[in-house]
């Protein structure tokens, strides 16, 4: 996308306008061709700027769209950056191929800019690849901004934080039969090759030999073999810190012999997103030039039932000698995360984050909006936590400690089993993961299931992956780069 910067605004394709309910009530902060029109529509009662409005106002020349913001006192860039987006979308509906905004009156906003990119560029993409006719949105860019406030370095990082999402829900919504772990590993090189990262590939024989004994079970009953991926970017200077993202990446979660009851397994193509966003996060780590040692594990495995898939009942030891009875084979999520998490602690950084689609019951207490995390350091939660804030992507913190819970960990048999009762759930898996991960570094998990995937658009989320916790992780990488 590329956007310039326009002074005055008297030909446009499209326009959008952000307007709040105070704004149609003093049009003198508009020039004067705009406030004639403005004023015509309020003083009609077409249009005062109400929360969730919409009306599109064809022109003699061009096309003009007002979205209504409410009222000024609960106003936030949060919100402006929504309805920038779906103003956007609303026009490539009707086919505006050419879209303009106007946000000088929204200059108190703080990051105005860098809204505007990441909106603008968001709002370009929507997966259709597979669609052969009847298309509903045509691509479309924004071009120009009409503002005083415009911030050029701003709007280009708010593009590459965009583009991150985009490469990661581009990935995340292939179907299992075009992505598989070795097309994970494809994914990842490609992107090493393009800017310059250092990319390792553990294919099956290297697993074992390196002892990932838990992700090779639950990829032991797929014709497609596991990977563990690992991208390094590391910046020109001195870095602050050494952060590692993990991600689960079942590229299809079957159930496994625990096969999933019919309508459970739909969307499971969408069990790959935690992985898809640590490629995102690798993307822009290298794009914004963070100064930070970033380390992406991608953890890679088809879970399907067979003739060779691991059982119920079966005990299996994991890369830090633990072992682990199966209780149930569609709880992969966190034996794959748990092998991936021991590779990433040997590399000693100061933080870990793994995110992963892990638990339906995390979908279930906080809904399809909100992600659950957990963290074994405050100073990590709440910087996780600012950050969200700022960028729009709401969390809620969850225990990790509980005494009944962890109880429940322990086998008769071996060390751990993988699953508990279904009440707390969310929290047993993450009192799971938590063996995994060595003593004394920072260490955050992120449950998005039920927030990576939408089946209708929703605000700066299309149809489909949304690259939820892209942003966030982005964002925190931003800041502890400085
Ligand atoms: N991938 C699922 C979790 C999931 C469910 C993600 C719904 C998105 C939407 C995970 O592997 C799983 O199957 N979890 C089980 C755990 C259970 C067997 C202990 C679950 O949540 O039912
Ligand atoms: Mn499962
Ligand atoms: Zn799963």
């Amino acid at each position: 996308m590329q956007i310039s910067l326009r002074e005055n605004n008297t030909s446009f394709d499209s326009l959008l306008l952000l307007l709040r309910e105070e704004d149609c009530e003093n049009l003198n902060s508009f020039g004067e061709e705009m406030r004639d029109i403005l004023s015509v529509l309020v003083s009609r009662k077409d249009f005062n700027g109400k929360k969730g409005s919409l009306l599109r106002v064809p022109l003699t020349e061009g096309c003009l769209y007002l979205i209504g913001l409410g009222k000024k006192e609960k106003c936030s860039l949060n919100l402006i950056r929504d309805s920038l987006a779906w103003g956007l979308r609303s026009i490539g509906k009707n086919h505006g191929v050419k879209a303009s905004v106007l946000i000088s009156h929204l200059k108190e906003y703080e990051g105005l800019s860098f809204a505007l990119g990441e909106a603008g560029e968001l709002c370009g993409y929507v997966f259709d690849s597979y669609k052969t006719k009847g298309k509903d949105y045509e691509p479309f860019s924004l071009t120009e901004i009409y503002s005083d406030v415009y911030n050029a370095d701003e709007v280009s990082a708010g593009i590459k934080l965009a583009d991150a999402q985009i490469f990661a829900r581009s990935i995340a919504n292939e179907p299992g039969c075009a992505v598989c772990p070795s097309t994970m590993a494809e994914k990842a090189q490609d992107l090493a090759k393009e800017y310059g990262l250092e990319c390792e590939i553990w294919d099956e024989k290297r697993l074992a030999d390196e002892k990932m004994g838990a992700l090779l079970a639950v990829g032991s009953g797929s014709k497609n073999p596991p990977r563990l991926i690992h991208l390094t970017y590391k910046p020109k200077g001195t870095p602050s810190k050494k952060i590692a993202f993990v991600g689960k990446g079942i590229t299809f979660d079957s159930g496994g012999l625990n096969i999933k009851p019919d309508n459970y397994m739909l969307t499971m193509k969408g069990d790959k997103t935690g992985a898809c966003n640590v490629l995102g996060i690798m993307k822009g780590a290298a794009e914004l030039g963070v100064n930070v040692e970033v380390h992406g594990f991608m953890t890679c495995a088809e879970n399907m039932p067979s003739g060779s898939s691991y059982r119920p009942d079966d005990i299996i030891t994991a890369r830090n000698g633990k072992t682990i009875e199966i209780n149930n084979t569609d709880a992969e999520g966190r034996l794959v995360l748990a092998d991936a998490l021991c590779v990433a602690s040997e590399l000693k950084p100061d933080v870990i984050i793994d995110m992963a689609t892990l638990t339906g019951a995390c979908a279930v207490a906080l809904g399809k909006y909100r992600a659950g995390l957990f963290a074994n350091d405050d100073d990590l939660a709440g910087k996780i936590l600012e950050s969200s804030e700022r960028r729009g992507e709401p969390y809620w913190r969850m225990p990790l400690e509980d005494e009944h819970i962890s109880e429940s960990l322990k086998s008769p048999f071996a060390d751990l089993v993988n699953s508990g009762e279904r009440y707390g759930g969310a929290i047993f898996a993450a009192l799971f993961l938590k063996e995994f991960v060595a003593e004394g570094i920072a260490w955050a998990h992120m449950d998005i299931a039920g927030v990576d995937f939408r089946d209708k658009e929703y605000g700066i989320y299309p149809k489909g992956a949304t690259a939820f916790g892209v942003r966030t992780c982005l964002d925190y990488l931003m800041k502890v780069s400085c």
